[in-house]
């Protein structure tokens, strides 16, 4: 067995059964391999016969009859296969020899990576958070920093080299009446600390902004110079600027907090906000116009894109520039894709925000491809994402209507993990405790967002994410909890486990196995298709088989030293993948809870 990646040796047997059946043209077939639902008939199935028999022109029963039979004389194939057999149409099904179990599960053990190989190193900005300036975050932004970090994360485990992009709202028309009412305040410009200025005006920016608001909308003198504001902000005005800065400062301070006591890797060095392109904005224009793709509709520059309808069903076009000269939220995004394909040198761009801007960056995007700032080699994906619903079904909010801070989300769920502990574990002091409630509160609320089919909505339910069992962080953690507590109660070292040692015997060894020899597939389809709640269905199904495996099959106390050794080293294997899981959506474990 020469690979230690089980699926790259089917893909590489099956193919080479294919090409000496059919001819070496059809050796690079996708033998379409699925981890066969029922253990009865085997442990993979190929369900490639159907589609070569298209090719081929035979029934699709005689072209598996004909891969078994090359499968059959392979020699390899011999070490690797207990059976071979062919159902229904041509469906064909493969079992896996112990000893085939034992090497790819020590072989996994072995691999710091834990066999999933090292892809490319090309660039990939992920562009995710997205907060605005002078304004809390929201339980709306929760969703883009999670699962943006995720697939930041799994991307950087995958070898790419990931620029994280934080594309704050830190520039626009509304900065003139926030820094007009700060003015107004007496607020000294240049006195945002990086410490934060909790205690006044600017430290409570919710406040801030409806004051501002209330303001501009009463009173007709300052809504004026609210608007001249504006101007001296574009124009670079030094005490203008000044105050622009302090809000922007004590805005990143807010962020930075959330982004630590949530545990997302977000750091200054990430923010690229809206500001940073204002200077580009004007190229893109004329870009687009040399491009020929520059309209004029009702005052405005525009796109015209196929394939976009307003309600009338009248063409909907990319506005760039509105009648008063005013840019606009697609013009920075252009401006945006464009330094960062050109300048930062990116493959693949990945933007992560809610649904309801599908079409924006339908747009967008299509524009780019127009104007050839995008070409065909470079992939741009819109990872979308649904709305935290309330009991109600209706979008989470507080109970007296406002949307829900994120800092009190998060004190709530740390408080709630600790009053779980406090009920399962009476033995941890009350420091231990709390540390743990954080790592278990702040995990089940970003496990409940990750693992639910991301594009849909889903009802926000604290009794449900902090449950010990279901597909839950809390769960996931006690699984891994319990394999250390093996380790501490054998007095053994979890880094002196042997891989030689590995031994599958009992069915429920060969099915924790199995699930543990998906990892490295799973972490490639979570890469491609941006769909964090897939390695989470695969942890959960982990556990479920580690628990199963442990209800059937003595650790400590098995009959034999070598069982024993054998089933300590599968432990290990298990509690290092859903640690590696876990740490792949910013989840942390602990030792005891
Ligand atoms: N600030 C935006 C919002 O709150 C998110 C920014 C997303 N990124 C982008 N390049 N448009 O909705």
């Amino acid at each position: 067995m020469p690979e230690n990646d089980l699926l790259s040796t089917l893909n590489e047997l099956l193919g080479r059964a294919v090409g000496a059946a059919f001819g070496e043209q059809y050796g690079d077939i996708d033998p379409i391999l699925r981890p066969a639902q029922n253990p009865k008939f085997g442990d993979y199935q190929a369900n490639l016969a159907m589609a070569l028999a298209k090719q081929v022109k035979q029934k699709p029963r005689e072209v598996a009859e004909a891969i078994v039979a090359k499968l059959r004389e392979d020699t390899e194939a011999d070490r690797l296969f207990e059976t071979i057999d062919i159902a229904g149409p041509g469906f064909i099904n493969l079992r896996l020899t112990a000893e085939a179990l034992d090497h790819y599960a020590a072989a996994m053990l072995d691999d710091d990576r834990l066999g999933v190989p090292a892809g490319p190193a090309e660039t990939v900005v992920v562009d995710y958070s997205g907060p605005n300036v002078a304004k809390e975050m929201h339980v709306g932004h929760l969703r883009s920093s999670v699962i943006g970090d995720a697939i930041a994360r799994v991307l950087t485990f995958q070898g790419y080299d990931v620029i994280r992009q934080n594309h704050l709202g830190d520039w626009g028309t509304q900065f003139g009446m926030l820094i007009e009412y700060l003015a107004d305040t007496g607020w000294t410009p240049g006195s945002a600390q990086e410490a934060g200025a909790t205690d006044t005006l600017i430290g409570d920016l919710n406040r801030l902004y409806r004051e501002a608001k209330q303001k501009f909308d009463a009173d007709a003198d300052f809504a004026d110079r609210s608007r001249k504001r504006v101007v001296a902000l574009q124009a670079g005005d030094a005490a203008t600027v000044e105050l622009w800065r302090d809000l922007v400062a004590e805005s990143k301070h807010h962020f930075n907090a959330v982004y630590e006591r949530l545990g997302v890797s977000l750091t200054d060095r990430d923010v690229r906000g809206e500001s940073f392109y204002n200077d580009l904005l004007p190229g893109v224009i004329e870009g687009l116009d040399t491009a020929g793709l520059l309209e004029e509709s009702q005052g405005a520059a525009v796109v015209f894109l196929e394939g976009y309808q307003d309600r009338e069903g009248e063409p909907l076009p990319l506005i760039v520039r509105k009648g008063d000269g005013g840019y606009l939220y697609a013009t920075t995004d252009l401006a945006a894709a464009r330094y960062r394909v050109d300048e930062l040198g990116a493959r693949r761009v990945i933007y992560v925000t809610d649904a309801r801007q599908s079409q924006h960056f339908a747009m967008v995007f299509a524009t780019l491809r127009k104007a050839g700032w995008a070409d065909d080699a470079i992939r741009l994906d819109h990872v979308a994402f649904g709305t935290v619903l309330g009991p109600d079904r209706k979008p989470f909010k507080t109970r007296s209507g406002d949307t829900v801070r994120l800092a009190d989300l998060l004190d709530e769920a740390e408080r709630r993990a600790e009053a779980v502990l406090a009920e399962k574990n009476t033995e941890l002091s009350a420091n231990e405790r709390q540390e743990i409630a954080h790592v278990v509160g702040i995990g089940a609320l970003k496990y409940a967002d990750l693992s639910n089919d991301r594009i849909k909505d889903y009802v926000f339910d604290w009794d449900r994410m902090l449950a010990f069992d279901g597909n839950t962080a809390p769960y996931l953690q006690n699984a891994y909890v319990r394999i250390r507590s093996i380790f501490r109660k054998g007095q053994r070292d979890a880094d002196h486990v042997r891989s030689e040692t590995i031994s599958v015997l009992q069915p429920t060894e060969r099915a924790l196995v199995l699930k543990l020899l998906q990892w490295p597939t799973t972490v490639a389809a979570v890469a491609d298709s941006l769909e964090p709640h897939r390695l989470c269905t695969f942890l959960y199904e982990l556990a479920s088989a580690y628990h199963q495996f442990y209800e059937q099959c003595p650790v400590l106390s098995a009959d034999e030293v070598t069982m024993r050794e054998s089933r300590l080293a599968l432990c290990e294997l298990v509690a290092r993948t859903l640690r590696q899981g876990l740490d792949l959506l910013g989840i942390d474990v602990v030792e005891q809870m």
